[in-house]
């Protein structure tokens, strides 16, 4: 059998570290939009397990949707953001949160945030499971971010090489070996 966890050259947050930390980020949501229904608005595929993993300690009414945005390739992004087909009118008065599963040069949360302005959406804010600071980086605003990392590759919950180990529990850095 081949195991992916083999692929991984090190573990940077264990799964109950991210499970700690999405207790965390839930309760500040819940504080922050008590009588807001909020509309979590995920973008797919990357953000699926934190989305789950969130939503599960958030106590107070809210939705949540989905929305397919890509723009990277292997390991560098194309600096092309494509939203695919979305219809943006049913986020109109709502109070937003933008769910990602990391932030590298903010190109993908800027792109959409500039779309958003078009909607008369309630507010928009961001809550990102990773983020990633560099020199290039955008500041997209985040309100809400689960951890810092460095400026490494890294896979797993949700996070993908060319589409593998989104399934991984944890969050690692990938053995340059297994690149392709
Ligand atoms: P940004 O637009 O450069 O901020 O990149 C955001 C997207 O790039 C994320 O949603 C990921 O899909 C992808 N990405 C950025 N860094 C990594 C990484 O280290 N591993 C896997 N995907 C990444």
């Amino acid at each position: 059998m081949k195991d992916i966890n083999e692929e991984v050259l090190r573990v940077l947050i264990t799964e109950e570290q991210i499970d700690a930390r999405c207790k965390e980020l839930a309760s500040q949501i819940e504080a922050d939009y008590e009588n807001k229904n909020p509309l979590l608005l995920c973008l797919i595929n990357g953000s699926l397990p934190f989305l789950g993993n969130l939503i599960k300690y958030i106590r107070i009414p809210m939705e949540y949707d989905c929305i397919r945005v890509h723009s990277y390739q292997g390991q560098s992004s194309t600096g092309n953001v494509i939203v695919e087909n979305y219809n943006f009118d049913k986020l109109k008065g709502r109070h937003i949160i933008l769910i990602e599963d990391i932030i590298d040069t903010g190109l993908t949360l800027h792109t959409l945030k500039q779309m958003l302005k078009s909607i008369p959406i309630g507010s928009v804010e961001i809550c990102s499971l990773l983020n990633k600071p560099g020199l290039n980086q955008i500041d997209v605003g985040a309100k809400y971010i689960g951890f810092e990392i460095p400026s490494e590759f890294v896979i797993g919950f949700g996070l993908d090489y060319n589409e593998q180990y989104r399934n991984l529990p944890y969050i690692g850095i990938m053995n340059p070996k297994a690149i392709k």
